[in-house]
């Protein structure tokens, strides 16, 4: 389905958790978060219905994120409920790759396509800096085990934070050159919480892009630049894999915007960086039928911001990243 301005809507981001067990700087405090109680999150009986309407409202890419989705019990029987439905042509999910050595081939054989993994470095000592409760075995344990269990291509995500893991830039560039991975650097953005790290510590896709270029030489457009989701791609020469850079601030690509998310409590957000949102759980929970929950993806389509207003120092203040699932 089309929204207001003509853009197709048609990504689904579910947020299955807000629980995290990093604790990234940038995107949860260390202590203090109060999380959604169990009760209040979706069951996974809950979200074959979301789904299901989803698809009716003409959803067909679902993606699983969290906080950490593999927090989740029940995230094998969630996959293989989720794979089933008419209409979801990929399900596929981000996540900190933490859990994978424990459940990479169990979601495969439920029917996950691939991951997209967030890791800020590949660097023993600055791992940690950035990612609070993070390490490199760990980190690197994870990757090894999606890439085993075919959950691929796999992206790799970092956010390069100023003065916390500078260099993994390049380290993380250097990868490509021999793995076949796809490496997104995404720009800091702006969210309740750690504004101030936020805001302080960003680093524009440019200067990461300079740093790289630097060191391992030009990086060539693949795709003649066109984006890939929010991703503009670009390769080293004779690299196995790419570089990716995901711009919301310094390029915002609202214009070709076409997802909408669900948070763990049962909200529909119709935009990452917008605090606007529709009480979907209620509804789900009031013994409505599919119709009714069809009409209410409708309706958020419908109320989508044109984009985001970064560039006018308006951010989103109700919640964290790890509260809506990146
Ligand atoms: P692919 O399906 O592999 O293209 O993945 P993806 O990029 O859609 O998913 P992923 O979870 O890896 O997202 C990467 C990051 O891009 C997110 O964590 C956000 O930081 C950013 N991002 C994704 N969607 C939006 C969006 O709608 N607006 C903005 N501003 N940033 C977004
Ligand atoms: N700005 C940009 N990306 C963020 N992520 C978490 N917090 C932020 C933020 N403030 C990213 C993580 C992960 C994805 C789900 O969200 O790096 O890849
Ligand atoms: Fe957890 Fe991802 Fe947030 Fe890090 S960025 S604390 S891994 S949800």
């Amino acid at each position: 389905m089309k929204d207001r301005f003509g853009r197709e809507i048609n990504y689904l981001r579910i947020s299955l958790t807000d629980r995290c067990n990093l604790r990234c700087v940038y995107c949860m405090p260390m202590n203090g978060l109060t999380f959604v109680p169990n009760k209040e999150m979706l069951t996974a009986d809950e979200l074959e219905k979301v789904v299901r309407a989803a698809v009716d409202a003409g959803f067909h890419k679902v993606r699983l994120t969290g906080g950490e989705p593999t927090l989740r019990q029940d995230i094998v029987e969630i996959v293989r409920r989720l794979v089933r439905i008419d209409g979801v042509d990929q399900l596929v999910m981000t996540t900190n790759g933490y859990r994978l050595p424990y459940l990479a081939q169990d979601l495969a054989d439920a029917g996950l396509k691939r991951v997209n993994i967030h890791v800020d470095s590949l660097n023993r000592e600055t791992l940690p800096k950035l990612m609070r409760l993070g390490t490199y075995d760990k980190a690197w344990a994870g990757i090894e085990a999606a890439e085993k269990a075919g959950l691929t291509p796999i992206k790799l995500n970092a956010v390069i934070t100023r003065g916390y893991n500078d260099n993994a830039a390049v380290e993380l560039a250097r990868l490509t050159l021999k793995k076949p991975w796809q490496i997104r650097f995404i720009e800091l953005m702006p969210f309740a919480g750690p504004t101030e790290i936020q805001l302080e510590h960003y680093v524009s896709s440019k200067e990461v892009r300079a740093w790289i270029e630097e060191k391992l030489g030009p990086l060539f457009k693949v795709d003649e630049g066109k984006l890939d989701g929010e991703a503009r791609i670009y390769r080293l020469a004779g690299a196995e894999g790419a570089i990716g850079f995901i711009s919301p601030v310094s390029n915002p690509y609202c214009d070709d915007c076409n997802r909408m998310r669900l948070t763990a409590d049962g909200r529909i957000r119709m935009c990452l960086l917008f605090d606007k949102e529709i009480n979907f759980r209620d509804t789900l929970r009031n013994g409505s039928g599919h119709q009714d929950l069809v009409n209410l993806f409708e309706q958020a389509i419908w109320a989508k911001p044109v984009g985001h207003e970064l560039k006018n120092g308006a951010h989103p203040e109700a919640r964290t990243m790890s509260q809506i699932g990146g």
